[in-house]
């Protein structure tokens, strides 16, 4: 295969793709050739609104020219078109969760192993210039040893603006798999494996009412509990409690505090790459930390709510297309987010069972990146 740029395709041309396609346009070393789904018209569709190529899911599984395929399907679908993609000889990186189940991930993971293939998946943000200033800090010694912390992701939840938000409040839903990927990740970068967790959970809302597109009005029956509440004990000793809910209007929390034994760190939205981490040496104020040095901070999408935010979504397949060429480890890659998934679903097995689990599945923590600007930071 020729060097550069590694040629991606893409199964799942839903909301999530448009992001894909502007991320992986970006890069230097990836391409997308086309793009495919299991509703032929959204392909087309998604390849006419940004100039990609056409394909049918048989056609990009056949397609020699494309190593990589990201799978941009709904979380029920993640196990069985990752694995089709394995089975056509081509590296995959999918969204977030890896798959619905442990056991499921674990046997893409070993398919992939024995075809001498890569298992890549979302979330990419803790390659993100604050979580990599976050992650220098801590490997600095700068907060002294980690004690613990809390995370917390609160929300109203989606069906106001997601035009078939009937996924997330069914099984394989709920903020926990939904949102928990981009913080279970950022803990794990800055801390490593988690070894326990103990939750409890509720459903705050029995129906949901679609708010855009053509099913507006519609009602969604709600069967997965949309808060809960954990905390989660990690292999080197910290302990964090962490909330996520789709039940709240309004709060005041920050998404991850870090508690050390010579200070305190603010880590910003792990949904996203930029925004300023903050910094408390022994009690003091609080201080900005500079994330300039650091790639994939800068601000390059305004959100519905005005907020300006750095979202340089696919760089995780950056890294891996590298990684491939290379021949060294990916970062976002699937002992990771197979071990995330064992978290999150842990979590709701507590919640459900009323018991603690000890979690089985272990990860290295990934290589933090260099500083450095721009996607060279990967070569
Ligand atoms: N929407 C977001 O803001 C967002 C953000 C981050 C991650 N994600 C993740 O991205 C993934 C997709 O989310 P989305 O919001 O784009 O969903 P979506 O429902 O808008 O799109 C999913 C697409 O996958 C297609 N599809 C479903 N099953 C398929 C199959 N078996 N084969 C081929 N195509 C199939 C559907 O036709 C649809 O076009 C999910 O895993 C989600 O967790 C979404």
């Amino acid at each position: 295969m020729s060097a550069y740029p590694v040629k991606v395709g893409i199964i799942g041309c839903g909301v999530i793709s448009t992001a894909y396609i502007l991320g992986v346009g970006r890069s230097q070393s990836i391409q997308v050739k086309s793009v495919a789904d299991i509703r032929e018209e959204a392909a087309r569709s998604q390849a006419a609104a940004t100039g990609v190529g056409f394909a049918t899911i048989d056609e990009i599984l056949a397609d020699p020219s494309i190593e990589i395929i990201i799978n941009l399907t709904v979380p029920n679908a993640h196990a069985e078109v990752s694995g089709r993609i394995i089975e056509a000889g081509k590296h995959v990186y999918s969204e977030k969760p890896l798959t619905v189940s442990v056991t499921q991930a674990r046997e893409l993971l070993s398919l992939a192993d024995a075809r001498g293939l890569r298992v890549g998946c979302a979330p990419d943000t803790f390659l993100g210039a604050s979580h990599q200033a976050c992650r220098a800090l801590i490997d600095d010694g700068r907060i002294g040893k980690v004690l613990g912390g809390a995370a917390s992701f609160l929300s109203r939840g989606m069906e106001s603006w997601h035009p078939n938000p009937d996924f997330f409040f069914k099984p394989g839903g709920g903020p926990v798999l939904d949102l928990g990927p981009y913080y279970i990740t950022a803990l794990v970068n800055l801390l490593g494996p988690i070894r326990a967790v103990t939750a409890t959970a509720s459903t705050g809302y029995p129906v949901r009412r679609i708010g855009s597109g053509d099913r507006a009005g519609e009602d969604i029956q709600v069967e997965t509990p949309t808060s809960y509440s954990a905390l989660l004990t990690f292999v080197n000793g910290a302990r964090f409690t962490l909330d996520a809910s789709w039940d709240v209007w309004k709060h005041q929390r920050a998404p991850i505090e870090i508690y050390g034994t010579d200070g305190s760190l603010l880590v910003p939205d792990p949904n996203f790459f930029g925004d300023e981490p903050k910094i408390s040496d022994k009690g003091g104020d609080w201080q900005p930390v500079d994330i300039a040095g650091f790639a994939f901070g800068e601000r390059n999408r305004t959100l519905r709510t005005g907020r300006e935010v750095a979202d340089h979504r696919a760089v995780g397949v950056v890294d891996m297309a590298v990684a491939i060429r290379r021949g060294r480890p990916h970062r976002a890659n699937g002992e990771l987010a197979l071990h995330v998934l064992d978290v999150l679903l842990a979590i709701g097995k507590s919640a459900s069972d009323a018991s603690a689990i000890e979690i089985e599945s272990r990860c290295e923590r990934p290589l933090a990146l260099r500083q450095g600007t721009d996607e060279n930071v990967f070569q």
